[in-house]
C-alpha cells in the first residue's frame, strides 16, 4: 500500500472552471474555506471558454451571491489567489501555459470537474507538461460507467499518480450525517446487540428529490439514476450502515471495512431492479430522443455475510418524486405476539441524512387514553445543520487539499460497487413512466422490502 501525501498541497488546479460545478460547489467552498482560514495557496482555473481572467472572477462574484452570500474580505483574498488558463483540453500549449502559472508550486491539486471522458487526455497532457510530479487528483464521480470503464480509467490516472494521490469524490462521504451513521454505530454499544439478521427485518433507504434535472439533461441522460446517486452516494451509506467495525480508525482500516462488505454482496440481476422515467422527461433540453434513461431506480441486494444474510437491502431513488429527503429505515422483526390484541408495529432505527439531520428509534407504547391501544411513537435526536456547518464539498475539497484520504472511494471500493450494479444495469430491464409527483411507479412493489417503503414525509 502507498502512503498519503504526508504535506498539504501548495496549489489548486480546477478543469472546467467556467463550468456548473464550479458555479454551484467549487466558488462557495472556496470561499468558505478562506474565511475559516483553511485556504491559502494559488486557484488556477482551466477551461476553453475564451474567456479572461476578469471573466472568471465575475462568475466567481456571481457564483457566491447564488449559492451561500459573497463575503467581501474573503472574496477579495479568492480573487488575489484566482488565476486562468484559457485553452483546449487536446492542445500542449494549454498545460505550457498551466506549467508556467503553477510557478513553484510542488505539490499541486488537479481536480477535474469535467465530463470523465475528457479525463484521460487531460492527465496524459499534465503528464507531458510536468505538471504530475509531486501532485494529487481529484476527480469527480461517477468514477467510469460500468466495471471496465473504471478499470480502464484507472490506468490512465495510475500512469502517472499512485493510488495515494487519486481522490475520488464522493461528496455524500463530506456529509456530517453520513459520517454520524459510523460514530453512532460505533461510539455507542446499545446497537450493536440488535445490529444483525436476527433482530433485523430490512434495511430500506430513500433519496427522494422533488425537483427534475435542473438544466443538467445531458449530463443526466448519459447517466441516469443508478449511475448517478445510488451506485456511489447511497451505497457509501449502506456501506456506512453494514460494515463491521474497523480494527482501527485509520482511513485505511474504515476503507478496508467498506470494500469487505461490498464484496459480500451479491451481484444484482434483472429481477433486483426496477428503473422509470418521470412523464415529462423526454422534453427536458439535452435529453436524447426517445431516452431509455432512468430518473428512478430501485434495488434490491443481498449481503451474504454472518451479520446479514437473508436481511434485504432496498436502495430507492429518483427525481420529481413528492419531497427532497434522504432518509434510512432499518426494520427490526416484530416483538413476539404476547401482546398480539394491540396490532403492533415492530420496531425500527430512521435515519435522516436531509433536509435535517434526523436520529430516531421507533417503539411501542401503550396509548393512555385506551388500554388495549397500542400506539407507535419515536424517540428521536434531531437538529437542522446550521449555517456555519461545512457544506460537503468544503469539507472533502480541504481533506485532499490537505491528503487525507477517508472521505475518498478506493479503487477497489468503486470497482466492487460497479461489479455489483452492471448485471442489473446491462439487462436491459423496462423503463417505466411515473407520473412527477409520485413515488415511482407501481412496479416498484415488485421489489419491496417486507411490509413496503416507508415514504418520509416533510412536516
Ligand atoms: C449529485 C447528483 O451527485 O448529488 C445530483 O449528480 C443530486 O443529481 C445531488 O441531485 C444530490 O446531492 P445533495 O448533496 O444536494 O443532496
Amino acid at each position: 500500500m502507498t502512503r498519503p501525501p504526508d504535506l498539504p498541497a501548495d496549489a489548486l488546479v480546477f478543469f472546467g472552471a467556467t463550468g456548473d460545478l464550479a458555479y454551484k460547489k467549487i466558488f462557495p467552498s472556496l470561499q468558505a474555506m478562506i474565511k475559516r482560514g483553511h485556504f491559502d495557496v494559488p486557484v488556477i482555473g482551466v477551461a476553453k471558454a475564451g474567456w479572461t481572467l476578469a471573466q472568471l472572477r465575475e462568475r466567481a462574484r456571481d457564483s457566491l451571491k447564488m449559492h451561500g452570500g459573497l463575503d467581501a474580505r474573503a472574496f477579495e483574498k479568492l480573487v488575489g489567489l484566482l488565476r486562468y488558463v484559457d485553452g483546449d483540453y487536446a492542445d500542449a500549449s494549454t498545460f505550457a501555459a498551466l506549467r508556467e502559472q503553477l510557478a513553484d508550486a510542488r505539490r499541486p491539486a488537479h481536480y477535474m470537474a469535467i465530463p470523465p471522458t475528457l479525463f484521460a487526455a487531460v492527465v496524459e497532457q499534465l503528464a507531458a507538461a510536468g505538471c504530475t510530479d509531486g501532485a494529487r487528483i481529484i476527480v469527480e464521480k461517477p468514477f467510469g460507467r460500468d466495471l471496465a470503464s473504471a478499470l480502464a480509467l484507472n490506468r490512465v490516472l495510475l500512469k502517472s499518480f499512485d493510488e495515494a494521490h487519486i481522490f475520488r469524490i464522493d461528496h455524500y462521504l463530506g456529509k456530517n450525517p453520513v459520517h454520524n451513521l459510523l460514530h453512532f454505530r460505533f461510539a455507542n454499544s446499545f446497537l450493536e446487540p440488535f445490529w444483525n439478521r436476527d433482530h433485523v427485518e430490512s434495511v430500506q433507504i430513500t433519496m427522494a428529490e422533488a425537483f427534475g434535472v435542473q438544466g443538467r439533461g445531458a449530463f443526466y441522460d448519459a447517466n441516469g439514476t443508478t449511475r448517478d446517486v445510488v451506485q456511489n452516494h447511497l451505497f457509501q451509506l449502506l456501506t456506512n450502515l453494514t460494515m463491521e467495525p474497523p480494527v482501527r480508525a485509520d482511513s485505511e482500516s474504515i476503507r478496508e471495512e467498506k470494500v469487505k462488505v461490498l464484496k459480500a454482496i451479491q451481484s444484482a440481476g434483472a429481477e433486483d431492479i426496477v428503473r422509470a422515467q418521470f412523464v415529462g422527461y423526454l422534453r427536458e433540453p439535452g435529453v436524447a430522443q426517445g431516452s431509455k434513461t432512468e430518473t428512478f431506480a430501485a434495488l434490491r441486494l443481498r449481503i451474504d455475510s454472518w451479520r446479514w444474510q437473508g436481511v434485504p437491502f432496498c436502495i430507492r431513488a429518483g427525481k420529481n418524486l413528492p419531497v427532497t429527503c434522504t432518509e434510512v429505515l432499518v426494520r427490526l422483526r416484530r416483538a413476539p405476539s404476547v401482546y398480539s390484541q394491540h396490532n403492533m408495529t415492530p420496531n425500527h432505527a430512521r435515519f435522516r441524512i436531509s433536509p435535517e439531520i434526523v436520529i430516531a428509534i421507533g417503539m411501542n407504547v401503550l396509548s393512555p387514553q385506551d388500554e388495549t391501544v397500542s400506539l407507535p411513537e419515536e424517540m428521536t435526536a434531531s437538529r437542522h445543520p446550521g449555517a456555519q456547518e461545512m457544506d460537503a464539498y468544503e469539507r472533502v475539497l480541504g481533506d485532499a487539499m490537505r491528503g487525507d484520504a477517508t472521505l475518498f472511494a478506493r479503487e477497489d471500493y468503486v470497482e466492487e460497487a460497479w461489479r455489483i450494479v452492471d448485471p442489473a444495469l446491462k439487462a436491459d430491464t423496462p423503463v417505466y413512466l411515473y407520473q412527477p409527483g409520485t413515488w415511482g411507479p407501481g412496479e416498484v412493489e415488485s421489489v419491496s422490502p417486507p411490509g413496503g417503503w416507508h415514504d418520509p414525509r416533510i412536516d
